[in-house]
Formats: C-alpha cells, sequence, structure tokens
C-alpha cells in the first residue's frame, strides 16, 4: 500500500484550521507543503505556505513534507528547521553544482530531517541516481511545478521505472515520491511504476469526502 501526502495548495484559506483537521481525521499520510518563491516558479506562496505549516503544527503530530520550488533553498530550509518537518524536498535544477546539492543533503540531515531531491518532468533521471544512497526521497514530479490542478505527463512515469529497478538493483532504500495530476483516474499507472508515496492536491481537497478520496487513491 502507498502513503498519501495530500498538497494543500488549494485549499480555501477561510476554512483552512478545519480543512487540516479534516485531512488529518480522512486518514492523510502527510501534508505536502508547497512552497514557491516567485522566481524558481512565477507562483508566490511563501507567506501562506509557512503560516499554514505553523497552524498544522500546533494541530497535528502528522509529518510535514516540505516540497521547496524555490531559489534560495538554504533560506527556506533555515525557515522550516524550526518546525521539524519530516521531509525537505528541494530541486536539482536550483542547484549551481554537485557540492551544492551534496552539501544541501548533509546540512538537511544535521538537522534531522529526511533529504530529498526533485526533478521536473524535463529534467534526466540519470542526472539524481549518483545522491540516491545520500538521500531518503526521490521526487518526481509528474507535472511542470508552479500550479495544481493539472494534467499527469505520462512520460513521466518511466523516470519511476527506471529509478525503482535502479533502486532495487542497487540494494537501496530510497523512496520515490510523485507530484501532479494524481488522481483516481491516474493512480493505477502511477502505483505500477513502483511508487511509495503519491502527492494528490486537487483530487482530494475538490472532493467532497476526503476519506473516500484518499481510500480510492490508496
Ligand atoms: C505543483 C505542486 C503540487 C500540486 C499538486 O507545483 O508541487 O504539489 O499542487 O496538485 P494536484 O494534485 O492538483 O496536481
Ligand atoms: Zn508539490
Amino acid at each position: 500500500m502507498i502513503e498519501i501526502s495530500t498538497s494543500i495548495l488549494t485549499i480555501e484559506k477561510e476554512n483552512a484550521t478545519k480543512t487540516f483537521y479534516d485531512l488529518e481525521t480522512a486518514g492523510t499520510d502527510y501534508y505536502h507543503i508547497d512552497v514557491m518563491d516567485g522566481k524558481f516558479v512565477e507562483k508566490n506562496t511563501e507567506s501562506i505556505m509557512y503560516e499554514y505549516s505553523n497552524i498544522i503544527k500546533q494541530m497535528s503530530n502528522l509529518p510535514l513534507d516540505i516540497h521547496l520550488m524555490v531559489e534560495n533553498i538554504k533560506e527556506n530550509i533555515d525557515r522550516y528547521i524550526p518546525l521539524s518537518p519530516s521531509i525537505i524536498t528541494f530541486h536539482y535544477e536550483a542547484c549551481k553544482d554537485e557540492q551544492e546539492v551534496i552539501k544541501l543533503i548533509n546540512y538537511i540531515k544535521e538537522n534531522n530531517i529526511k533529504p530529498s531531491i526533485s526533478i521536473k518532468p524535463n529534467t534526466d533521471v540519470e542526472l539524481i541516481k549518483k545522491f540516491l544512497p545520500m538521500l531518503h526521497m526521490v521526487l518526481i514530479m509528474t507535472v511542470e511545478p508552479g500550479k495544481g490542478g493539472q494534467k499527469l505527463i505520462p512520460e513521466t512515469l518511466q523516470k519511476v521505472k527506471e529509478l525503482k529497478k535502479y533502486i532495487l538493483d542497487n540494494n537501496l532504500d530510497t523512496y520515490i515520491e510523485v507530484d501532479g495530476g494524481v488522481n483516481k483516474e491516474t493512480i493505477n499507472m502511477v502505483k505500477e511504476a513502483g511508487i511509495d508515496i503519491a502527492v494528490a492536491g486537487s483530487s482530494i481537497i475538490s472532493a467532497k469526502d476526503f476519506k473516500l478520496a484518499i481510500k480510492e487513491l490508496k
């Protein structure tokens, strides 16, 4: 069985606290926090996501799964350390070289947080294989990062399959997460590709019954 990380990107601000509570009751495994800086992607969600994360920390023990779509990665890690997230994911494309990638992985680990790297749909999975032994997770973007409610790009699942094979062949225990366009129509092909965690935003948040929506994905 896979785990579900619910993206809270598209929730309504007026009902935020109730929505977080309902998601926990409905059985989400993580809260997925989409931090956008207006530079790496067009939208800026920095202050709202920080506000939401603080509310969640006060009311729930469920883990935070932080997805940094930002250029200034270190600054954002520092901002989230006091909230003790379970996982912090940053983008390979936002790093200037391999040294920076390794430095950031180590920095996240030193703070007792699980490190993860994400790649966009057009980034070759070969480029991140060398980091796998150092990582808790890899996040394969199944849409272009930037907004919720987009259609899953099926070709990206080829990367999941390749990564899964590499992980098994090399006896690694790296998790694979996908993010973007996951719903009850696409979940089967996503599962077949070999994922451990699926991020789902609009398909859960727009459902009348969160519990049913999560159950249908699991
Ligand atoms: C996209 C974000 C995703 C997105 C998922 O940039 O990283 O987490 O909000 O939303 P859905 O499930 O609606 O594609
Ligand atoms: Zn995300």
